[in-house]
């Protein structure tokens, strides 16, 4: 699968090994950055870029990592187009995915160990959107939200 990454200095040493494993099992890893360890960087700036290209279809799915996972799955869940969240067990890696398309994984990167994170991220490609009547319906109410004015709701 060709997937996008991202972190910032919170998930930084977490993004390369997943990065490294990741890129060894034949995916084609796409890093957003951070491109080097800056204890001063801010997730958007890496994790922004990665909704988009998930959005636009440029990659299939992302990880996005920060020290929690949930200023990246704030973030990320910004951008239209995106479903994002934080996991940190197996059982909603898979079914986020099943029941409700999630196409962005967010990891906390000071949380959830490496090995975790290796099985939670093999869990999450490896799930496809079962795209039943109801699953499509409710993610057809979530994506209206995203073209409604504020002064709609
Ligand atoms: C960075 O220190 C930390 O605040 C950030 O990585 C993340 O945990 C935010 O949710």
């Amino acid at each position: 699968m060709r997937l996008g990454i991202a972190a910032d200095h919170g998930g930084f040493e977490l993004k390369e090994r997943l990065k490294e494993e990741l890129t060894d099992q034949g995916h084609e890893v796409v890093d957003f950055g951070a491109r080097e360890y800056d204890p001063k960087d801010d997730y958007p700036d890496y994790v922004v870029p990665l909704g988009r290209a998930v959005a636009a279809g440029e990659v299939e799915r992302g990880v996005a990592i920060c020290g929690s996972g949930v200023g990246a799955c704030v973030a990320a869940n910004k951008i239209p187009g995106v479903r994002a969240s934080l996991i940190t067990e197996v059982y909603s890696a898979h079914q986020g995915v099943e029941d409700d398309d999630m196409n962005v994984m967010c990891l906390g990167g000071r949380v959830t160990c490496s090995a975790l994170a290796s099985d939670l991220v093999q869990t999450f490609l490896k799930a496809r959107f079962k795209d039943g009547e109801r699953y499509r319906r409710r993610l057809d109410k979530v994506a209206r939200l995203e073209k409604l004015d504020e002064q709609d709701w």
